[in-house]
């Protein structure tokens, strides 16, 4: 069985995408399979990987509309064994017509959607919009588990309440199994206080549901952060994921250190 996982976190640009295409492409460099959905109208995913609008025909609007199958909008990338199903600006169009369905079933239209592919794939990854409306909620209710990233500034934890809520509602209505698998700190600068503060905080709060680096010694550098690194900010405008632009960049290795973790906690 494939574990299904949603980036989140309603707060833009905190990360989410970043860790959506880096963390897909970390897992299948360690040869699992991957399909990464890209839920985001904004389609930043899509063209992290180099695709641009006339690449492909239908996206993952025409999954959830029923105009075409998932696996009919599923493209492959340069990176082997992982896939990835296209956004588009249209998308913006679903949340009207999710509002035309009945309540018991526009929450689950992605959920149903996934199981038709879901045995292909050993981990399916879903980047969300910087919203907590319909497509989140249809992330949400088809995910094992969400990843929160949380950009390591000013105001970091501001709306984290919001979406813990969410989480809490989606548990209690139309996904009892959804857990929260970590807070992600992202963005982390060694040579901001703020950084600093922000990583203190969510240690002292959330510590047991931060990412470990798998059989580490050293207590202090044992829960894994994103670095605000360049390499992770230019990789996109070269249509490709840190691992393929600069392995061995400070991005790179946190990214394979955080798809470490994922395989080691794997369950099912
Ligand atoms: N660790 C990092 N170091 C440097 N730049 C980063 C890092 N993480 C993300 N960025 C950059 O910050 C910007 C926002 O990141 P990203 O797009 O991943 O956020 P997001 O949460 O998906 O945003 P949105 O809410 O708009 O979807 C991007 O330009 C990205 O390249
Ligand atoms: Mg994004």
């Amino acid at each position: 069985m494939s574990e299904i996982i949603t980036i989140a976190n309603q707060k833009g640009g905190v990360g989410k995408t970043t860790t959506a295409v880096n963390l897909s492409a970390s897992l299948a460099v360690a040869e699992k399979r991957v399909l990464l959905i890209d839920a985001d109208p904004q389609a930043n995913a899509t063209t992290h990987f180099g695709f641009h609008r006339n690449d492909y025909e239908y996206n993952i609007y025409h999954a959830l509309t029923g105009i075409k199958k998932l696996s009919d909008v599923i493209l492959n990338t340069a990176i082997t064994g992982l896939d990835i199903v296209p956004s588009n600006i249209g998308l913006v169009g679903i949340e009207k017509e999710f509002y035309d369905k009945e309540v018991s079933s526009r929450e689950l239209v992605l959920k149903k959607q996934i199981k038709t592919v879901q045995n292909q794939y050993d981990y399916i990854i879903i980047d969300s919009p910087p919203a907590l409306g319909l497509i989140t909620i249809n992330a949400l209710g088809a995910s094992n588990s969400v990843i929160i990233p949380i950009q390591c500034e000013y105001f970091a934890l501001e709306g984290l309440a919001q979406l813990l809520n969410t989480i809490k509602l989606i548990k209690k209505t139309i996904n009892p199994k959804l857990n929260i698998k970590g807070f992600l700190p992202t963005m982390y600068s060694s040579a901001n206080n703020l950084s600093k503060q922000v990583y203190s905080d969510l240690m002292q709060h959330f510590k047991n549901k931060l990412f470990a680096i798998n059989n580490s010694e050293n207590e202090e550098d044992r829960f894994i952060y994103i670095p605000r690194n360049v390499k992770l900010a230019e990789s996109p405008s070269f249509g490709k994921p840190v691992i393929m632009y600069d392995v061995k960049s400070l991005g790179s290795v946190a990214y394979q250190n955080l798809a470490g973790a994922i395989l080691g906690s794997k369950v099912g």
